[in-house]
């Protein structure tokens, strides 16, 4: 099969397309054709050894991919050859990723998609998404009425948040450049505040005098004073991005309010909790109530181009889908 795959870490340049052996499901796997994977930071993470996990060489890159079930080892319930499927836990912890012909998952980590949505659409949201529901729900603890602050509202992580959040009966405020407010209100943010504001936590504070619940930073400034001090008392500050800040912790303001600073990836998540996600986001994708802003289609004979791409910041505000049926550029 041909795949996009490492030899060794390093940077995007290590990444070959080529054939490699096609690999064989276990009694509780599943065999999937995959249609279409996309690149994460993370991915890039992985690549480069940033993101410390187990892998074996020839290691085939990409966490996410939506395809069709090609075969279903004997042990497997519930999906049967031609069901379409998607995945976004590979390429990390041992498995191999999504960024090939043909790749193995685990049964409990394969998610049905719903019937009537695109495809290409999908795999461009399941990373960010169930991202955003394990911030919110599992680690951030959100609860109906509270008060959440998404700072960089428009973008991948931060538009699902959003839209979870205002799901969920919070009042969401949000950060993001000027031209996106109009974006962030659309999802259900109830005030957006230009984040280049040099006003902004004066005004958040006004806005919030009871003070925030739950804040989230996915553009990754994690300007931890500003924040523990917005925070209402047991509000919690919970970390995702920046993972080369050293911010400045104010502990009088937080422990004297039982407020917490916590930090979680979606790499550590348990199959039992990304299931639990995949629900809540087949439900919003079944719904037509979860897109990616936009998509920009790629053959995966690309995907050390996008890799480079996207380290070098070229792919702001869009999502790279990288096909297999699409003829390659070698
Ligand atoms: N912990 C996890 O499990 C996990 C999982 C997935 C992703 N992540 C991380 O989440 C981060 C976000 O990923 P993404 O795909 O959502 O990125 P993205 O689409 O580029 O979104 C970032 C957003 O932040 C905005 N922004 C930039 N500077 C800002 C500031 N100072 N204040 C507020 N907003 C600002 C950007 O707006 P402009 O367009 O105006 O620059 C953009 O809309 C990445 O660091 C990624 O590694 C973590």
């Amino acid at each position: 099969m041909r795949a996009a795959y490492i030899e060794e870490l390093g940077s995007a340049e290590v990444i070959r397309y080529g054939e490699i052996a096609a690999p064989r499901p276990g009694p509780t796997d599943v065999l999937v054709n995959v249609l279409a994977t996309t690149v994460n930071p993370v991915d890039t993470f992985v690549r480069s050894g940033l993101f410390p996990t187990h892998l074996d060489f020839p290691f085939v890159v990409g966490r996410d991919l939506v395809g069709t079930v090609a075969e279903a080892g004997p042990g497997v319930i519930g999906f049967r050859a031609g069901d379409r499927v998607w995945c976004n836990s590979l390429g990390h912890g041992g498995r191999q990723g999504a960024a090939a012909e043909l790749a193995v998952v685990s049964a409990d980590r394969l998610y049905r998609l719903p019937g009537g949505v695109d495809p290409y659409e999908a795999v461009a949201v399941v990373h960010p998404a169930a991202t955003a529901y394990l911030a919110l729900f599992v680690h951030g603890r959100l609860r109906v009425g509270e008060i959440v602050l998404v700072a960089g509202a428009a973008g991948n992580v931060g538009s699902a948040l959003v839209t979870m959040a205002a799901r969920a009966g919070a009042r969401v405020l949000a950060t993001a450049g000027a031209r996106d407010a109009p974006y962030c209100a659309e999802l259900g943010a109830a005030e957006v505040f230009d984040y280049r504001d040099p006003r902004l936590t004066e005004k958040l504070r006004a806005a919030v005098p009871s003070g925030l619940d739950l804040y989230l930073d996915t553009a990754g400034v994690n300007d931890l004073e500003s924040a523990v001090d917005l925070l209402a008392r047991r509000g919690r500050v919970v970390l995702l991005s920046g993972a080369r800040t050293r911010p400045v912790l104010p502990a009088g303001a937080l422990y004297m309010n039982d407020r917490s600073v916590l930090g979680f990836v979606i790499s550590h998540a348990s199959s039992d909790e990304l299931a639990e996600a995949a629900a809540y986001v087949n439900d919003l994708l079944g719904r037509g109530a979860l897109r990616p802003r936009h998509i920009e289609i790629f053959p995966l004979s690309a995907t050390a181009d996008v890799h480079a791409r996207m380290e070098q910041g070229e792919l702001h505000g869009r999502r790279a889908v990288l096909r297999t049926d699409l003829a390659s550029g070698g």
